[in-house]
């Protein structure tokens, strides 16, 4: 069995290398089959549900699709802050907005607000995956479980929860689409950020499977590098925060530009920077050299922030 494993190990990497110019055309040949039959996203007049719309990326996101009149459910648990971006959203030319101060992690609560849309407007054409929090803390450095159970509850099972409960109403709109907001830190990890990394790796599992369920969804994952959002002052621990990493920042706005072109494309996965994208394709061929790097990498912010 070992001889067997080992045999196995190495000829499955050189087949595929072997193979790599026929998978790459049947790759590429299943994307312009499904570019062709895709329509452009039009927003105007569509139902767009976001969750963690009340700052950075979500309320941005928001902002730009209520330039294009779309029917906007806006989602968080900071009501003032919500009703703000609700406010602006009017302001640039929504059609309609609802809020809904929920927090996502509730599952009842995260239901009722689903069906409320789904019963009011009869779909949801595009849902946007976005509430989550960071985290900057070593294992070794932690006390219990209590963070792990909360990052997980928001980053991943809240997004589960809204899949299940949106379901129906997705697949009500003629071409239903939904958008998770991942990280790089979601195919490639990085030191202090254990459980991040833990969540956001176990929405590409669950959005992989439920794509091959689900294929009259578009489902676009997106994998931001660093955006410069308020995300970094919530955090407390070894940060390396816009300021001093030494990682690629971009604004919010930029991202949102990333994200909509994502959208309209219907791309399975977006992977921001060079970086991010550089991650993607060494994982499987260098993870110790990536590892190294990566941790060279944030060692080298975490002392220029100190100095
Ligand atoms: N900024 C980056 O560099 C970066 C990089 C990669 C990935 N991302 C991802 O992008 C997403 C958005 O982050 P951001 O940078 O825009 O950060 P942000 O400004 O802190 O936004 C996070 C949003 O999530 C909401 N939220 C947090 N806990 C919630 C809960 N329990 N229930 C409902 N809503 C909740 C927050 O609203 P309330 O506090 O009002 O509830 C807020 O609207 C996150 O999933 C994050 O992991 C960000």
């Amino acid at each position: 069995m070992l001889l067997h494993n080992t045999i196995h190990r190495f000829i499955a990497p050189f087949l595929c290398l072997a193979l790599l110019p026929l998978f790459s055309f049947i790759e590429l040949i299943l994307t312009l089959v499904l570019h062709i039959r895709r329509t452009p996203f039009n927003p105007a007049g569509k139902v767009i549900f976001i969750t963690g719309a009340s700052s950075g990326i979500g309320a941005e996101l928001a902002q730009e699709y209520a330039r294009k009149k779309a029917i906007l459910i806006l989602v968080a648990r900071r009501r003032n802050e919500l009703e703000a971006v609700a406010a602006k959203c009017l302001e640039l030319g929504a059609h309609t907005v609802v809020v809904e101060a929920v927090d996502v992690t509730v599952e009842q609560d995260l239901k009722l607000a689903i069906h409320k849309a789904g019963d009011r407007f009869g779909c949801i054409d595009l849902l946007v995956l976005n509430a989550g929090i960071g985290m900057a803390q070593n294992v070794r450095d932690c006390s219990d479980l209590s963070f792990f159970r909360q990052i997980t509850e928001l980053n991943y099972l809240s997004v589960v929860s809204a899949v299940i409960y949106a379901l129906p109403f997705v697949k009500a709109a003629s071409r239903g689409k939904i958008v998770v907001i991942s990280s790089i830190l979601g195919f490639t990890s990085a030191p202090s950020a254990s459980g991040y990394c833990a969540s956001k790796y176990a929405l590409k599992g669950f959005i992989d499977s439920l794509r091959m369920e689900e294929p009259s969804i578009d489902i676009t994952m997106i994998y931001p590098g660093m955006v410069d959002t308020g995300i970094f002052d919530k955090i407390t621990g070894n940060k390396v925060g816009p300021n001093n990493t030494l990682s690629q920042v971009i604004s919010t706005k930029d991202a949102i530009s990333l994200i909509v072109n994502a959208v309209n494309r219907g791309a399975r996965d977006e992977v921001f920077s060079l970086e991010g994208n550089f991650g993607w394709f060494m994982k499987p061929f260098a993870p110790r050299l990536l590892d190294l790097i990566t941790t060279l990498g944030f060692q080298a912010s975490l002392k220029r922030k100190n100095q």
